[in-house]
Formats: C-alpha cells, sequence, structure tokens
C-alpha cells in the first residue's frame, strides 16, 4: 500500500446560472495515482489542466464552488475525503504538509520568521516556546539558511525571493511531516536558487524517508529531480509512469507534443498553448477530451479512451497508447 492513494477523484465546481439552471464545471474527472515513500512524483500539464486542483482536493482546502463529487483520498491508509476540519488538522501541517502555488501571500507579513516557525509548532503539539524556536533555527539552518538565528527575527518582507521559499519549506517541515506537496516551489527564482532549493527537497526526501509531490512547468525539474511523472491534461491524467520512460516512450499525443516542444517554443507560445486552447471544462466533449488537437484523432476517439498499462507503472489514456513510437504523421487518420 503506497503513502497516498488517490483514487477516481472527480471535483466539481457546481454553481447556478441567472435563470437558476445548474452549472457543473468538471474540474477533475476520475483523477488515480499514488506516491511511495522515498518517491519525488512530478505533475505536469498546461496551464488549468487540474494541478493546483488536485493538490487542493488531497488537501482539503477546496473553496466552494469546488467540491469533490466522487473518489477517494488515502494517506497512511486513512480516508481524507469527507473527514471534518478538525480530523484534517491532525493530519494537514503534520503528517502532510503543502507549499502553495503563491508563497509570497502565504507568509503571514505581521509576524516575525521565528514566531510563525514556532506557532505553526505549538499549534500541533505541547512544546515550550524555547524548545520551538530552536527547532525553528535548526530547521532554518537545515534549509540552507545562514545565521539562521537572525532570520529567526526577520519579518518577511525583508526576505528575498529565495529566501522566502526556504522559509516555507521550513514551516511546512517543521513538524516532520511524511509527505511535502510543493505547487510550483520555485517558479520566479533564479536558476541558481531554483536548483539549490530542489537539491535541498530530494536530500530531504532520501534522508527522511519521505515523500514528495512536485506541480511544475519545468519539465527540466521533472527529468532531474523526480521519479515519476503523471501528465495532466483537462482533469484527467493522460499518462504516467517512470520519468526515463515517459520521456523515452510518451505513449499519448499530448505528452509526446510536451516533450518535444522546445524551451524557445514555450516561451514564445506559452506552455499552456501547445497545439490550441484548453477544453471548455462545462462542456467537455464526449469521447478523448484532447480530440480536437490531437492530431492522430480517429473515429474511435468518439469514445473515451482506456487507461492502457504499456510498461511497469506506465499508463496512457489512448486508443492507441500500444503502439510505441508513435509517429503522429504516420497513421490512423479518419
Ligand atoms: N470557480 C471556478 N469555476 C469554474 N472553473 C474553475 C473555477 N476555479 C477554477 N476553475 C478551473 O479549474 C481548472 C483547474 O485549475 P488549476 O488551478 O488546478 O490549474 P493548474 O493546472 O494548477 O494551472 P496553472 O498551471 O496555471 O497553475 C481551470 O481550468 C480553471 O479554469
Ligand atoms: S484517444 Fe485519439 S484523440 Fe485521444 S489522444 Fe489518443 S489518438 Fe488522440
Ligand atoms: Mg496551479
Amino acid at each position: 500500500m503506497s503513502l497516498l492513494e488517490v483514487n477516481n477523484l472527480h471535483t466539481h465546481f457546481v454553481s447556478h446560472d441567472l435563470n437558476n439552471r445548474l452549472r457543473v464545471a468538471k474540474g477533475l474527472n476520475g483523477v488515480s495515482f499514488e506516491v511511495d515513500k522515498g518517491e519525488i512524483v512530478g505533475i505536469v500539464g498546461e496551464t488549468g489542466a487540474g494541478k493546483s486542483l488536485t493538490a487542493m482536493s488531497i488537501m482539503g482546502l477546496l473553496q466552494l464552488p469546488a467540491r469533490i463529487v466522487e473518489g477517494s483520498v488515502r494517506f497512511d491508509a486513512n480516508e481524507l475525503v469527507g473527514l471534518g476540519v478538525e480530523e484534517l488538522n491532525k493530519i494537514r501541517g503534520t503528517q502532510l504538509t503543502m507549499i502553495v502555488q503563491s508563497p509570497l501571500s502565504s507568509l503571514d507579513p505581521l509576524s516575525r520568521v521565528g514566531k510563525q516557525l514556532v506557532r505553526a509548532q505549538q499549534e500541533h503539539r505541547s512544546i515550550s516556546a524555547d524548545d520551538a524556536w530552536r527547532a525553528g533555527a535548526d530547521m532554518l539552518a537545515t534549509v540552507g539558511i545562514p545565521d539562521a538565528e537572525r532570520r529567526m527575527r526577520a519579518w518577511p518582507h525583508e526576505l528575498s525571493g529565495g529566501m522566502a521559499q526556504r522559509v516555507l519549506i521550513a514551516l511546512a517541515l517543521i513538524n516532520g511531516p511524511r509527505m511535502l506537496i510543493a505547487d510550483e516551489p520555485t517558479t520566479g527564482l533564479d536558476v541558481t536558487v531554483q536548483a539549490q532549493i530542489l537539491d535541498l527537497l530530494r536530500t530531504l526526501v532520501a534522508d527522511r524517508d519521505m515523500a514528495a509531490m512536485i506541480i511544475t512547468h519545468d519539465l527540466g525539474v521533472v527529468a532531474h529531480y523526480c521519479t515519476r511523472m503523471c501528465v495532466m491534461f483537462a482533469g484527467s491524467i493522460v499518462e504516467s509512469g517512470p520519468v526515463r520512460q515517459v520521456f523515452n516512450d510518451a505513449r499519448h499525443p499530448y505528452t509526446q507534443a510536451l516533450i518535444s516542444s522546445t524551451p524557445k517554443r514555450i516561451a514564445q507560445k506559452g506552455y499552456g498553448q501547445i497545439g490550441g486552447p484548453p477544453p471548455n471544462l462545462y462542456d467537455l466533449p464526449l469521447g478523448c477530451h484532447y480530440r480536437d488537437r490531437c492530431s492522430r484523432a480517429a473515429d474511435i476517439c468518439h469514445s473515451t479512451p482506456p487507461v492502457t498499462g504499456v510498461g511497469d507503472k506506465h499508463e496512457a489514456m489512448c486508443h492507441f497508447a500500444d503502439e510505441s513510437g508513435a509517429n503522429p504523421a504516420a497513421a490512423h487518420h479518419g
């Protein structure tokens, strides 16, 4: 049994229009994946694909009108879907923690770094302020913050982007979690700082036998730091598998497009614009949701493709997933 098991998760945005008719945007459409101890799983996919929504659904941090309508999230064999806030809080912030996508806004601007680290510990266990302070300073040193005692007294606005991100990692780790979810943990930081922070995460996962899930726009980060990856499109995982295998032998046309896009092309067109606009979540096409953008689409693609195992823990959701080294121009038109 894996540490985290997400199974058939459906998260919808449910609202009413002006005529009081029900409107449903299908944000997640049956997301399933697992994360084991010692693993770093990368989640990639264009903007709006549902990466953050997956993370927020796992953490029980959804805000209306988003809600989980089906599926399960098991962490350490405990079902999280349907748990009350109190029960969830025993797990969140201690065993399972998250670094959210907009880091600077998630530090409390009115509290010094040290106070935030002390508070994070005292919220979850009884520990004296002195001990919590010492543990906080130790953690700042662990995440590579020089002169940690002095930094404990700093205000968030006094920190550089890289330092603030390290403080957030320290906050996420201070209670010794077993799993960390990091949503774009290094976006906007310079390349050297990015590498330092990701190296640190990798070391922590190895040293503490933790698990991590990293959401990123950067395939280089996945290639370098992750053991497995999940590729999301329109609220579904369209391909997943060991990183090397997916890079060498991607079976889903969307993954193939993603991998063959040069950084230059992504810079010009935006990561989210490979091959066209995302489908409308209020009105997803029947059958394969990638159909309108897929150069391989055939009649059969009007029916929902099965998730097909194509190798050891490597799966793709495409009618032609069985075909290795697919050349989009080669076949299957019409
Ligand atoms: N209140 C809402 N009603 C309907 N749809 C919504 C609502 N809020 C978000 N969405 C949609 O949910 C989808 C999932 O968004 P999510 O934030 O998970 O994307 P993401 O993959 O994290 O993208 P990014 O890479 O830009 O962070 C998006 O398509 C978004 O348009
Ligand atoms: S099922 Fe069809 S449309 Fe969907 S990705 Fe595969 S080939 Fe393309
Ligand atoms: Mg996001």
